[in-house]
């Protein structure tokens, strides 16, 4: 059973600058790769500008999505209608042969990088493939731990002086960096994972984002499709969707968590709603501070996903859902955020561990154990209670300046505790 809407999509005040939004965004990243091949463009142009029509007018991109050709193909979707949609686009995670703007990475890898001159020659290139003036929200990828944040949010301001952007977000940043970001310029947004089964940033980033006045977008708000189709998913997987390496999926842990998926579907069939409109419906009900933008390729699953904003969740409706995913319930929960955070920081090309050995510090050798236990790689990190650990933890390390951090940090004290 769906619910179907015929009612037009609410609009909302993202941040305190002024953006508003449709309710829900479109996530745009699948259209070119990464959950299987890339698309055929004309399909695609088809679906933005049906979502377009229908009132769904905040598109989610990001130079990384192709890399490139999901901006280009949103620049053709939106010829001609631009002052109708809202465009967000992404930088800093780059992975080209790189010794440009003093940063040194390896052939083919992919590195994080804030440097302003990196941010402006980002910007200028989104904008070109963008085929418009000004992007409407700049989001930094990923946090460039190597350099003070402030650094990068200065070059920002200058683009917003300038007329190139008009709203800053931040993805995948801390409570702290947000803090710091916005002192130099007001922070539009922050774009994160948040699904039932992804919630580690209610503990101190909503709260944060709230204070600060600064929306909330959650991104994979269907668990990367997880919570539409549950066992099929993984089933129907092709060999170069980049899922297949994700811990939550792998056989091991998916026998467990399709139960997940299991008490979802019972609950929708109570509701008259599918499995994805109910995941949906509880990120939406998160509030008027929170624009979910949910991926499709499929005009059919776009229509399904409008639908959940016709879903009406009571209190114990949300506390039940959330007991379905909590984070016990989860397997590899604790692998995959620590890869999260482990990625916000360091250059990430697949093979993390072997990445993560090249970095000197003893505060990272606890990390590096626990990485490999968890992706059944090697073993050693009997002595970290892993079920301890807490997202604050990896926050404070992730933050920390690698480059400077003491020696002796993990020797002297187990900084995952
Ligand atoms: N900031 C970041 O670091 C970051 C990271 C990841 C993603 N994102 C952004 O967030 C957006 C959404 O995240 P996501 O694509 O990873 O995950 P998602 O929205 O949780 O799930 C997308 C998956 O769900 C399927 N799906 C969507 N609606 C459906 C429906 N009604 N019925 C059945 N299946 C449905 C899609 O398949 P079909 O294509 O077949 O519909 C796709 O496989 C991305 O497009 C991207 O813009 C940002």
């Amino acid at each position: 059973m769906e619910k179907t809407t015929s009612l037009s999509i609410p609009r909302i005040k993202l941040g305190s600058q002024g953006l508003e939004v449709s309710r829900l965004g479109l996530g745009c990243m699948s259209m070119s790769g990464n959950y299987g091949p890339p698309k055929p463009e004309p399909e695609m142009i088809k679906l933005i500008r049906h979502a377009i029509d229908t009132g769904v007018t905040f598109l989610d991109t990001s130079d990384l999505y192709g890399p490139h050709i999901n901006e280009i193909l949103i620049g053709k979707a939106i010829k001609g209608i631009r002052e109708k949609v809202q465009v967000a686009t992404k930088f800093g995670i780059r992975f080209e042969v790189a010794t440009k703007f003093g940063i040194r990475f390896e052939d083919g890898k992919r590195g994080i990088c804030g440097e302003p001159a990196y941010v402006r020659a980002c910007c200028e290139a989104s904008l070109k493939r963008l085929d418009i003036d000004c992007i409407d929200l700049y989001y930094v990828h990923r946090i460039d731990t190597q350099l003070p944040i402030e650094v990068t949010m200065g070059e920002l301001k200058k683009l917003v002086e300038e007329g190139k952007i008009k709203y800053i977000g931040l993805s995948e940043a801390c409570a702290s960096t947000i803090r710091r970001a916005h002192a130099v310029h007001p922070i539009t947004a922050v774009q994160m994972e948040w699904s039932l089964w992804t919630r580690d940033l209610e503990e101190e980033v909503v709260p944060t984002c709230r204070e600060l006045g600064i929306g909330i977008v959650p991104y994979s708000p269907l668990g990367r499709g997880f919570f539409s189709a549950g066992a099929k998913l993984i089933e129907s997987l092709p060999e170069d969707d980049f899922r297949k390496s994700f811990p939550r999926f792998k056989p091991e842990n998916f026998e467990h968590n399709k139960q997940v998926f299991e008490k979802l579907s019972l609950m929708a069939a109570r509701k008259g709603c599918t499995p994805s409109q109910l995941a949906l419906a509880w990120i939406l009900h998160q509030g008027d501070d929170v624009c979910p933008i949910p991926g499709t390729t499929k005009i059919n699953n776009f229509n399904a996903n409008v639908g959940a904003l016709s879903v009406i969740l009571t209190a114990e409706d949300m506390k039940e859902l959330e007991s379905y995913a909590s984070g016990d319930v989860v397997r590899a929960e604790a692998f995959e955020v620590l890869l999260a955070h482990l990625t916000n920081s360091i250059c990430f090309s697949g093979g993390i561990s072997a990445k993560l050995e090249g970095i000197s510090s003893g505060l990272w050798q606890p990390l590096i154990k626990c990485v490999s236990i968890r992706g059944n790689d090697s073993s050693d990190a009997s002595h970290l209670d892993i079920p301890k650990l807490t997202i604050h933890k990896f926050q404070e390390l992730k933050e920390c300046d690698i480059s400077k951090a003491p020696i002796s940090a993990a020797s002297t004290s187990n900084p995952l505790r």
